[in-house]
This record gives C-alpha cells, structure tokens and sequence, in this order.
C-alpha cells in the first residue's frame, strides 16, 4: 500500500525543525512503525539525501529505546504496544501518518525523532537499585519469597523505561515510571531495607524534573509494559510512609 509520511525533521537541537513529506510505495500491514522508517531511509540513502534519525535496539518490546509520536499518540495507535511492535495493519492505502519524536519539555529533541530522555534515567539514578555490602551471592534459596509477591514485583519491574508516559502526559509526569520502580522495589526483600530513602530521592528527583500528576490516566494507555495506573498510588505511598515511618 501506498502511504504518505509528514516526518519531524530536525538538525540538531538548536535547529527549529520542519515537517517534510514523503511517499512510502511499498509498505506492508505485517510492517512495524520502525520497519516503514527503514524503508524510507534506504529509499533516502539511495537518493543521497540524510536518512531520518530514530532510536531503536531490540525491536522486541523489551529495551525500552523505541519511541516515535504518531498521529499524536506516544509510540502509535495501538495501546500499551511500543514502536517496534506497531503494525501498519490498521492503515489503509492512501493514509497519511505523522511521525514525530517523544513530545516533552524535559526530552529535548537530539535530532529527528531521537530525543535526550537522561532525565528519566536521573530518577533513576537516584534511587532504582539496590545498596547493599552483599559480600559473596547468598544461595538463592537463603531468602524465600512468596510466589504471588514476586509476581506482583515482576509486574511492575516490566517497565522498559521508554519515557512514552511522560510524553502521553499533559502535565509531563513521570509518576507512572517512578510509581513502578518504587513498587517493584519496595516488594523485593533486600530492596525494600532501603525503602524510605529510596522513594525521598527518587520523589525528589522526579518533583524537580517532571510535573505533577493530575490522574489524568494516559500514561497507563501509552505504557508497552501495562504498568497499572496503581503505580501512581504507589507513589504518594511511598513518600508518606519515608515521611512518617522511622528506618
Ligand atoms: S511506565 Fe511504561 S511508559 Fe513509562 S517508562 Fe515505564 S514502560 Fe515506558
Ligand atoms: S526497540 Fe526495544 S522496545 Fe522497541
């Protein structure tokens, strides 16, 4: 099928930046968003023109580097699917889609549709891992866990870090992101002794990055990993308890 693409088109961060239009000939349903990108670049690099700047890496929804805006929706049309993983199916020949980077303040654009998104791994940084002299790797069998908490803690360690969240949100939040990592940690056994001081700086961090929740819920929609709007609860959980409860 014939499609036509309005692409972001920017230099460098300090360029304005530009729609441009191009045709796609040959693309097919069973094609991703990335795989259309490709066809278009091979067709530019042939013509001697710059091919269009993106991220990508696995192309298995689990690394979390995808992330395109199309037809204004974080990763594409489809809910909780990444970039890679958006098919052309629900396009017909003759459609138009505009494809742009990650919209948000704190995701300056590097070039194209590539965007900065290191204030993510800020929050990061802050808090998501673990600080513990652990000496030699205990036997795995030395710390027993439920099965239906470490379930629930893999549910929310599914977060791939994409920033689409962020991106879905109208106020720029990051607390679907930061809600699940708390979770994630605070279910863990050796994670959660760091608890309280864990969700101060990430909270922390987060406040003096990203804007506030309003529950507005789109970033739970976007999500590839269907990280549950919960997380956010989570959130405002953990900062009251590092608040009130003694380490
Ligand atoms: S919470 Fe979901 S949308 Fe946000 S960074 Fe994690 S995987 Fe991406
Ligand atoms: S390229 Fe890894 S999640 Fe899309």
């Amino acid at each position: 099928m014939r499609l036509t693409l309005r692409v972001w088109r920017q230099a460098g961060p300090e360029d304005g930046g530009r729609y441009e239009v191009y045709e796609v000939a040959d693309a097919e349903p069973e094609m991703s968003v990335l795989e259309l990108l490709d066809t278009l670049n091979g067709r530019l690099v042939d013509e001697g023109v710059e091919p269009v700047a993106f991220d990508s890496d696995c192309r298995e929804g689990i690394c979390g580097a995808c992330g395109v805006t199309v037809d204004g929706r974080p990763h594409g049309p489809a809910e909780n699917t990444p970039s890679c993983h958006q098919r052309l199916g629900s396009y017909s020949d003759g459609d138009t889609l505009r494809i742009e980077p990650l919209r948000a303040a704190v995701f300056p654009v590097i070039r194209d549709l590539v965007v900065d998104r290191s204030a993510l791994d800020g929050i990061a940084e802050a808090g998501a891992h673990v600080w513990i002299p652990a000496g030699t790797a205990p036997d795995a069998d030395a710390m027993l866990q439920d099965h239906a908490t470490a379930e629930a803690a893999l549910d929310f360690a599914a977060c791939i870090g994409c920033g689409a969240c962020v991106a879905a949100c109208p106020n720029g939040s990051a607390n679907l992101f930061v809600g699940a990592k708390l979770r994630h940690l605070a279910l863990m056994p050796v994670s959660s002794l760091d608890r309280g001081p864990r969700a101060k700086e990430m909270i922390r961090e987060a406040d003096q990055e990203f804007g506030p929740c309003s529950l507005y819920g789109e970033c739970s929609r976007v999500c590839p990993a269907g990280i549950p709007l919960r997380a956010i609860g989570a959130v405002n959980r953990e900062r009251l308890r590092s608040v009130f409860r003694r380490t």
